[in-house]
């Protein structure tokens, strides 16, 4: 099996490098580097179409749309702007409808494309727009936050939530192009920065533990947005990634691994309420949910439950869960992890570590779950 084809040019600040994802007739190419928002103009890559709609949020439109709207003017007739509202909450029909509102208010044919500025939540609601709009237009990723640079962009996943479970409607629909500006994370917040971290980290326990040392060498750097750090981590993460996703791009077996802490990390999210808990968060505190049931069914020791413990926790983010259920906390985390997109006939299938650097996917006994559950939750 091939890994993804990588050209490279780290050196400088403004250095470059390309990840292809490799599907066939859907392949594109991942762009990493800075300078890459106002630098489209002549870009190859960029789809061929009449109009172009950037659908971009409240916080991230006045940063970099007019931005992104100058690079690409001369490669289409006309540019709109969609500005959602911000936030986990509004990942939701009432938002996607806004989308669907602005293309047939503005005229917007088969020749088409959607560019998804902002983070995963823009990039997941804009996929999934693209994935349904006249039965498919064109899409590209032009992701602003460090968790869309590392994962979410990257892979086809298109969804919006429902109240009752996380991204539960949605598409597989692959982006022709994904843009990563490095610059954008210079207006990062911390707390989102160390969100991104999170899907980061998960990369080394599910497939790369040499990564995952890189990673110990160079948390601080990451944290002080140490560029040519963050470029390396956005790259190795898209590799990864892009192997992965090209290997089973429907999740018909190993792409579930990439949902190492998610069972748990999702049903923070539904459980707190969508918002409250960084997606990154949640998955922070549920891997090390899962590295302590892979402890407990004798697939990890304890040493490595206390290495990716010790890793998560210098990255800023949470260790423990929330209680998210007065009268009985394992039980509510059970029941919306039954809702789970991987369970099987109500069968909660985790992603468990089988030794350092290696995934399974297996279900365990409810009452082992609630033991890790009572452990790790406040
Ligand atoms: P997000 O999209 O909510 O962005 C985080 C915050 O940062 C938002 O307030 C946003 O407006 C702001 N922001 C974005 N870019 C900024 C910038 N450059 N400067 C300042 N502020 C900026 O959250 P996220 O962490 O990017 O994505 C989380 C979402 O991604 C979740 O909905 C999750 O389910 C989804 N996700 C999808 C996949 C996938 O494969 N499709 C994978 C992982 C996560
Ligand atoms: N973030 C999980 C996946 O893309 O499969």
């Amino acid at each position: 099996m091939s890994s993804p084809t990588v050209h490279s040019n780290i050196s400088s600040s403004h250095a470059f490098s390309q990840v292809d994802i490799d599907l066939g007739d859907r392949s594109y190419p991942i762009q990493i580097g800075g300078h890459l928002l106002e630098g489209l103009n002549g870009n190859p890559a960029l789809p061929k179409a009449t109009s172009a709609f950037i659908v971009t949020n409240e916080t991230v439109a006045p940063l970099y749309a007019d931005k992104l709207k100058q690079s690409i003017a001369s490669h289409y007739k006309n540019v709109h702007t969609v500005v959602l509202p911000d936030g986990e909450e509004y990942k939701t029909w009432q938002t996607l409808q806004k989308i669907f509102d602005a293309l047939l208010e503005n005229g917007a044919d088969r020749k088409a494309v959607l560019f998804a500025l902002g983070g995963g939540v823009i990039g997941d609601m804009t996929g999934f727009a693209a994935a349904s709009y006249m039965r498919g237009v064109p899409f590209v990723q032009v992701p602003t936050t460090l968790l869309s640079q590392v994962d979410s962009s990257v892979g086809g996943k298109t969804a919006i939530n429902h109240p009752l479970g996380k991204n539960m409607i949605g598409a597989f629909y692959q982006p022709q192009l994904v843009v990563c500006d490095l610059d954008t994370l210079d207006t990062l917040p911390a707390r989102e920065l160390a969100a991104g971290i999170g899907e980061i980290i998960k990369y080394g326990p599910i497939y790369d533990m040499e990564f995952f040392s890189w990673l110990e060498e160079n948390m601080d750097a990451l944290l002080q947005r140490d560029r040519a750090a963050l470029a390396h981590a956005v790259k190795r993460s898209c590799e990864i990634k892009a192997w992965v996703v090209s290997q089973d791009e429907r999740e018909s077996g190993l792409r579930a691994i990439l949902n190492f802490g998610h069972t748990f990390g999702h049903a923070i999210e539904a459980g707190m309420g969508y918002g409250a808990w960084l997606h990154g968060e949640g998955v922070a505190a549920g891997m090390v949910m899962a590295a302590e049931l892979s402890k407990r069914l004798g697939l990890v020791d304890e040493a490595f439950v206390l290495r990716l413990r010790r890793l998560i926790e210098r990255a800023g983010l949470p260790v423990r869960g929330p209680r998210i259920d007065a009268d009985d906390n394992a039980g509510r985390y059970l029941k919306l992890m039954r809702i789970d997109k991987k369970s099987e006939a109500g069968e909660i299938r985790f992603v468990l570590i089988d030794g350092p650097g290696k995934a399974i996917m297996r279900p365990a006994p409810d009452a082992l779950v609630r033991e890790v559950i009572d452990a790790n939750c406040d």
